[in-house]
């Protein structure tokens, strides 16, 4: 897979959903779509059956965190659904880490490609020392968290695009790095942080872009997301 645009479907119900993914009808690219934990727990599996069959690419982002037997055995579950990328917390350990790529792998050795979250886009250095007691850099912290998941056979990570350049060089060009935090230089920045432009993400790394608010709440969601592959990936 090659640099693409991921339009976060942050919707609460598939007719929503699906109202917003007609739009893209006559579109001359089908969006890679994420589908997160809102849309999921209210639809179930089916939905991403059903997007799947409408010929999109999907992001499972449900962030998996739990013990590794959990998480195994879940993944396996998870495997059946036929979404390309799937992830769970790197805060969750090696030992998950590893479970999750077991249960993941079917019988004929395929998977879906397994990212890891790092530290999420919406904390920052204050509210990481405050909440989580972390008391080092964050830049060191996502590093950390990054190298482990790569030593543990896991195909990237989630990170701000600031991260992107330097998670390349430690973990390697072919770790992928799958950045959410992204604006467009004349949009809102909402409850993001750390947040760069499609052409500045290109510019830092980024394998992969995840934007939501920016297309999913645009007056032409279609024209924003040809605005993001544009600075993205043309
Ligand atoms: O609307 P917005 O562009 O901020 O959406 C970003 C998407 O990326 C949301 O679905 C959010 O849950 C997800 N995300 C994030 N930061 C992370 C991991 C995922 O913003 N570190």
């Amino acid at each position: 897979m090659g640099k693409d645009v991921i339009v976060a479907c942050d919707f609460s119900s598939a007719e929503a959903t699906f109202e917003f993914l007609d739009r893209f009808a006559e579109a001359e690219r089908k969006p890679f779509v994420k589908i997160g934990m809102e849309l999921y727990y209210a639809e179930g599996p089916g939905i991403v059956r059903e997007i799947k069959r409408r010929g999109h690419k999907i992001f499972l982002d449900l962030k998996l965190h739990d013990i590794p037997n959990t998480v195994r055995k879940a993944m396996a579950v998870v495997s059946k659904l036929d979404a390309d990328i799937v992830n769970l917390h790197a805060a969750g350990t090696r030992a998950m880490m590893e479970a999750a790529l077991e249960g993941l792998t079917r019988e004929d050795g395929t998977r879906p490609l397994l990212i890891a979250v790092t530290q999420l886009t919406s904390t920052d250095q204050e509210s990481m020392e405050r909440d989580l007691l972390i008391e080092k850099p964050i830049a060191e912290v996502v590093m950390h968290y990054a190298k482990t998941a790569a030593e543990c056979g896991l195909d990237g990570v989630v990170c701000s695009p600031l991260e992107a350049g330097k998670v390349h060089s430690v973990c390697g060009n072919s770790f992928l790095t799958v950045t959410p935090g992204i604006r467009f230089a004349d949009g809102d920045k909402g409850d993001q942080k750390r947040v760069m432009t499609p052409a500045a993400a290109k510019e830092a790394g980024s394998d992969y872009i995840v934007v939501g608010r920016p297309i999913t709440k645009a007056e032409d969601p279609v024209a924003a997301y040809m605005r993001c592959v544009n600075e993205f990936v043309d």
